[in-house]
């Protein structure tokens, strides 16, 4: 059941999702702050294993040192140098390509400097590479450039979302990022309604659940959505004999976790789909998918082959939903671009948790929500 008896209004100006000035406003009070995932442990293999990427025009560096993962923004302390600008490798020791500073792996602290003396007085473990905050939830790999309040794992709590069930790092089983040109807002709002289902989704979706198959829940830190999983007779036959093997039993249903402002999953029993929207700018942004099947913890057993071969084939599905949805999107940013209406926009139930969302960015922008509009039931917001 939805939570809203009525429809709501759209709490954004059509400006939020192209404006220079605005964009700047969320990086600093929402985005930085705020958790993101960049990568999956899958990037990370061995000890010395790194990535190298930008996030909200910060560049990082993620590495593997003593079985961890640390993140440090990708600059050096001596000239300003970026350490490395290869996307990926593995390097037995961090170290700035410029003039050969070594740092701590875990700390980023100074190691070894070249010719030190001629930087007399500056005493080793001086200097260090700055420290971003890193979690690991699962197979899934979460930044934080600013102070986030709480920790990703409490977070994700709050919506109920365990992603060590669904993401593991033999679970995962693809990869692929997609530039859309289109406000992150865009993109994210499309994965929280299903209203649009029949028109974009009639081969795979082909319709929405009804009202009383789905369940909204909105909480302080996201939102969800419960629908019912795919009933045909041989796919659920055929989970529950895999699952079964896991020891797992198959619940049937969908669930799809937002946690505020980039995260999205979608997990069924027997597979998990990550998208995470990362703003390049203010009309441009990068998705990551990443797609899991559900195994066991260990890589070895026959079951869990064959979940990751079950999950490889509901992948074309998920990938084709993916698709549609990402066709669609830059029609709605040329619409918002070309719209001179201040107000304009009507939310229906089935889209509340849009609402939700906009409002929790108003919040963090310590931007009042718009006098027309009325609260939604709060009963469910914790
Ligand atoms: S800039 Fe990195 S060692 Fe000089
Ligand atoms: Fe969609």
């Amino acid at each position: 059941m939805f939570i809203s008896d009525t429809h709501l209004p759209q709490l954004l100006p059509a400006h939020a999702y192209h404006d220079e000035a605005w964009y700047e406003r969320e990086v600093e009070k929402a985005l930085l702050p705020a958790w993101h995932v960049v990568a999956t442990s899958g990037d990370f293999p061995r000890d010395g294993s790194f990535v190298s990427l930008k996030l909200l025009g910060r560049p990082l560096l993620l590495r593997r040192d003593g079985g961890e993962i640390h993140g440090f923004l990708n600059v050096c302390p001596h000239r300003f140098a970026t350490l490395t600008d290869a996307p990926r490798g593995c390097t037995a020791v961090l170290k700035c390509g410029y003039h050969g500073w070594e740092f701590d792996g875990c700390s980023g602290s100074t190691r070894r400097i070249p010719d030190a003396p001629a930087f007399r007085p500056l005493e080793k473990g001086q200097l260090g590479l700055t420290q971003v905050q890193v979690e690991v939830c699962g197979g899934l790999v979460f930044v934080s450039v600013g102070q986030p309040q709480q920790s990703v794992t409490t977070q994700l709590a709050a919506c109920d979302c365990d992603p060590a069930v669904h993401t593991s790092q033999h679970g995962e089983i693809g990869r692929r990022e997609v530039l859309l040109p289109v406000n992150w807002k865009v993109a994210v709002e499309n994965t929280l309604e299903s209203y649009h289902v029949a028109e974009v989704h009639p081969r795979t979706f082909t319709t929405a659940p009804p009202e009383n198959a789905c369940r909204h829940e909105l909480t302080t830190a996201g939102s969800c959505f419960s629908g019912p999983g795919d009933t045909r007779r041989t796919v659920v036959g055929l989970e529950r004999l895999l699952l079964g093997r896991l020891g797992v039993s198959r619940h049937g249903g969908y669930r799809h976790t937002h946690l505020h402002p980039t995260f999205t999953l979608a997990a069924t029993d027997s597979f998990a789909i990550l998208l995470s929207f990362l703003p390049e700018s203010a009309r441009l942004t990068r998705l990551v998918v990443a797609w899991f099947a559900r195994q066991s913890g260990s890589s070895r057993t026959l079951a869990d082959r064959l979940l990751r071969i079950w999950a490889g084939v509901q992948s074309r599905f998920w990938l084709q939903v993916v698709g549609e949805d990402a066709a669609i999107v830059p029609r709605v940013q040329a619409g918002l671009e070309a719209t001179a209406q201040p107000g304009g926009g009507l939310i229906s139930r089935r889209e509340e948790r849009i609402v939700h969302f906009q409002r929790w960015l108003l919040d963090r922008l310590e931007l009042p929500v718009p006098v027309a509009a009325q609260p939604m039931s709060q009963g469910a917001v914790p």
